[in-house]
């Protein structure tokens, strides 16, 4: 019922300039709004690439990419950065303070929205810590920070904005399981209507997803359920036992 921020994948080739081969081939799939749609695969599987490919930071060779049936290539560039939360796989913090970090990209955020960020990516903790808490500065971009606590503030980020669709590349890796579970049920409740597309190396990121994408070397190697995938998937089975 909701049409706000379905992605579609219509046999989507891209070759990096210079390449020889297409780092992605073929690759079909749908995301729904409501829905978390996991995208899992060994490293080089081309996982980054994909989410990379939905705020255009490249174009496609062949094959089309659609939100809400209407080509991205059609899309004004503003317009589609302002739907997309893209939470990169290397934090890119900077040194300000911690609310100039959060609110980078809505500079007029309220120190309330901050905080319900905060809250949601289980980072109100850490920072209120500190000793200014959300005025607390970042030093060296945050060196001072371990890898889980800048995950979480790069989560924080893209909260702020309340974009229809979340992109998060390999975002939960450095949490534990029950911080990363936590979060992902907070997260999961606070954007209830937006289109959630997690990227993760380890299945127990993906296993609730309500469709999983397994990777390999480029191409959909199958989309499922974690059931049904650990019942037909033989890709997704060696994952599993690694
Ligand atoms: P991990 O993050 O390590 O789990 O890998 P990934 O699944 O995200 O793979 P990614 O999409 O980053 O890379 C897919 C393939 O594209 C790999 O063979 C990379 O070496 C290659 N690749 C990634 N970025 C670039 C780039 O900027 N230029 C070129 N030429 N190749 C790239
Ligand atoms: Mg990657």
């Amino acid at each position: 019922e909701h049409n706000h921020g379905r992605i579609e994948f219509k046999d989507v080739t891209f070759r990096y300039e210079g390449a020889e081969k297409p780092v992605l081939k073929k690759i079909s799939f749908t995301a729904m709004p409501g829905e978390t749609t996991a995208i899992i695969g060994s490293t080089g599987s081309g996982k980054t690439t994909v989410l990379q490919l939905i705020p255009r930071f490249y174009d496609v060779e062949s094959g089309e990419i659609l939100i809400d049936g209407q080509d991205i290539k059609n899309i004004k560039q503003s317009t589609l950065r302002s739907k997309i939360g893209y939470v990169p796989q290397k934090a890119s913090l900077f040194s300000g303070t911690i609310f100039e970090n959060i609110a980078f990209g809505k500079e007029d955020a309220t120190e309330e929205e901050i905080y319900t960020a905060l809250k949601t990516a289980q980072a109100f903790d850490f920072v209120e810590k500190r000793g200014k808490g959300i005025h607390s500065t970042l030093e060296q971009a945050g060196v001072n920070l371990s890898g889980g606590q800048k995950q979480r503030l790069s989560i924080a980020r893209s909260l702020v904005r309340k974009p229809q669709i979340y992109l998060f590349d390999d975002s939960f890796s450095a949490l534990d399981y029950k911080t990363d579970r936590i979060l992902r049920d907070a997260l999961k409740s606070e954007t209830a209507e937006a289109t959630l597309i997690i990227v993760a190396q380890r299945v127990n990121t993906v296993k609730d997803a309500e469709k999983i994408i397994v990777l390999n070397e480029g191409e959909v190697a199958g989309i499922g359920t974690h059931a049904e995938l650990l019942e037909n998937n033989k890709i997704y089975q060696e994952i599993v036992a690694s």
